[in-house]
């Protein structure tokens, strides 16, 4: 989706996909799989109070978003306070790095983030990233994580099942088999679901006959 999709969006009030509390999928699972000595990256971040959930529980997150709304106010309304480098790039785009010694957040199109910048992870929490995603853009998507995942490492990713032609999204429709067909060298496990129905007005409305939110864990 194009920065205009997602900045309308930030203009409003409130988003149907910010969580006022950490997802339950991190907190049951983040201690399984992921270890407190390595960064967690955290694409497409919106202002998720799982960065914040992270850091407290002692991980380092880096989140990466491109919408300076959402990071403004994820930085005010967590009332956090931040070193900030700014990173010019060829194409034009500036990157702003913040951070301080529990987390770090980029101001920053996903697809300019680079080794260079943030290293290699071997831990990644994907929630919300790939299935905002229009199916043009997923492949890139899938090939530019792994220019910046390590060897041997995780992805935990959550995603909505859904009947296809009950909502065009996003969140997009992502099955299992094209998460396979995506990241090919990973292994692919599905770990829980529950059910979102009763979660949100806005799955009400849309009156879905089922929406799950799936936990995938990919490993390498
Ligand atoms: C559905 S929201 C999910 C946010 C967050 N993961 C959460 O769980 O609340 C998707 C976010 O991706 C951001 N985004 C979309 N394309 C991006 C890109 N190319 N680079 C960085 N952020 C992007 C949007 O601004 C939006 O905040």
């Amino acid at each position: 989706m194009e920065f205009e999709f997602w900045d309308n969006c930030w203009q409003r009030e409130s988003q149907p996909f910010h969580l006022a509390e950490a997802h339950t999928f991190l907190v049951k699972y983040v201690e399984q799989f992921f270890s407190k000595d390595k960064k967690i990256f955290v694409p497409l971040s919106g202002k998720s109070v799982d960065l914040v959930f992270l850091s407290q529980q002692g991980y380092y997150p880096v989140g990466i978003e491109f919408n300076p709304k959402a990071v403004n106010r994820f930085i005010q309304e967590q009332q956090l306070e931040f070193s900030s480098q700014n990173f010019p790039v060829a194409n034009g785009n500036q990157l702003t790095r913040h951070h301080n010694d529990t987390m770090e957040v980029w101001l920053a199109d996903f697809f300019d983030i680079t080794e260079n910048h943030v290293g290699k992870f071997e831990q990644v929490y994907d929630r919300a990233a790939f299935i905002a995603l229009p199916e043009s853009m997923r492949a890139d998507y899938a090939n530019h994580l792994k220019t910046l995942l390590a060897e041997h490492a995780t992805i935990l990713l959550v995603t909505m099942d859904y009947q296809p032609d009950e909502m065009s999204g996003p969140p997009f429709h992502i099955t299992l088999d094209e998460i396979k067909q995506q990241f090919p060298e990973g292994g692919v496990e599905e770990l829980c679901r529950c059910s979102l129905l009763d979660s949100h007005p806005r799955w009400k409305e849309l009156e879905l006959s089922r929406l799950d939110e799936v936990l995938y864990r990919i490993t390498f």
